[in-house]
């Protein structure tokens, strides 16, 4: 059992205490009430953040094994998670446990949401993991704890026998970690239930910006008055024409954008953002392909590498054949 620190080096840690456990409790209750997380697709969503992490996290085998089969379920879980994690830290109640929760949270965030931010200082979540750490090692040292009221609700009265002090301890352990997950369970509960309500009380979903900054992906056309022959996303002379064409790959199911080059050479990338999953769009301006939510920029012309950004992971690119004949774009294997 570790030491307890005296109650002004935990005072000292209060500011942390409130912000981290006030964040992760956010976070956790935003994600439940955003309609654009808890979906398989789509920018912003638990399944396109958990592909991206299936390609560039150091984790990527185990995500691809554990997360990747049932993502709404990890989605649920996080968020329960950050919940419980934020309960504790703000109410004392099994306190060490939620920050160690806290920072297996920040930790796993940091080696899959931020591994791809360059410099990795710009990345959130390494601040977060050593503050739950510090949070954990140095206990609440019984300052604005809800432990107290809690046993005192339960009539849980301390034994006057030595003998039953450890037992105290794992009973009063156990009545809070059953206070702190009843309290959890009802926040997501409650948040779970105004999602399903409807869009008043959750966030409005993310637009899917389209690749020329429109706000959809277009049915292909495969060129004025004309319509793509089977498996054909559109023809050269309509990828020419806009200089970019959005549609979806209909392998991954992400959003993907085919780009005319100043060459004429048309390539073709998915879509989806390495940093955290939203959908990049064509700037016709400077001809690159920018990410709306974090502001990483890519350069087509040079196989999606990174020009900006808290990323350094090119976009992926994606094979395709052209029809000499009919001038036919589709995706190559
Ligand atoms: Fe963060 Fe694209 S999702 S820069």
């Amino acid at each position: 059992m570790p030491r307890d620190h005296p109650p002004s080096f935990q005072r000292a840690l209060l500011p942390l205490r409130f912000f981290v456990g006030g964040t992760f409790l956010f976070a956790g209750i935003d994600k439940l009430l955003d309609p654009a997380f808890l979906r398989m697709t789509g920018p912003g969503s638990i399944g396109e953040q958990l592909a991206t992490y299936s390609r560039i996290s150091p984790l990527a085998a185990l995500v691809h094994a554990v997360a990747l089969p049932a993502p709404l379920l990890v989605g649920v879980v996080i968020a329960g998670l950050e919940i419980a994690a934020g309960l504790g830290a703000l109410t004392g109640l099994a306190y060490r446990l939620s920050a160690v929760i806290g920072a297996l949270l920040a930790g796993t965030f940091f080696l899959t949401a931020s591994w791809a931010i360059r410099p990795y200082y710009l990345g959130a979540d390494l601040p977060y993991l050593f503050g739950w750490i510090t949070l954990a090692l140095a206990g609440h040292g019984g300052l604005y704890v809800l432990g107290d009221s809690v046993e005192r609700a339960f009539s849980l009265a301390p034994s006057p026998a030595p003998a039953g002090l450890a037992t105290d301890r794992t009973r009063r352990g156990l009545l809070q970690l059953v206070v702190l997950a009843a309290g959890s369970l009802s926040v997501a509960g409650i948040a779970g239930t105004l999602s399903a309500l409807g869009p008043a009380f959750g966030s409005e979903p993310a637009p899917v910006a389209g690749p020329d900054g429109g706000s959809s992906f277009p049915a292909p056309p495969g060129g004025p008055g004309t319509s793509p022959a089977r498996g054909e996303i559109a023809s050269v002379a309509t990828v020419r024409a806009l200089r970019s064409f959005g549609f979806i790959d209909p392998a991954s199911g992400d959003p993907a954008v085919l780009v005319a080059l100043g060459d004429g050479t048309i390539v073709a990338f998915d879509a989806v953002c390495t940093h955290a999953a939203c959908t990049v769009a064509f700037d016709r301006l400077s001809g690159n392909l920018l990410c709306p939510c974090h502001g990483a920029i890519f350069d087509p012309t040079h196989g999606a590498r990174v020009l900006d950004g808290p990323t350094d992971v090119p976009l992926l690119a994606l094979p395709i054949r052209i029809d000499p004949a009919t001038g036919g774009i589709s995706l190559a294997g």
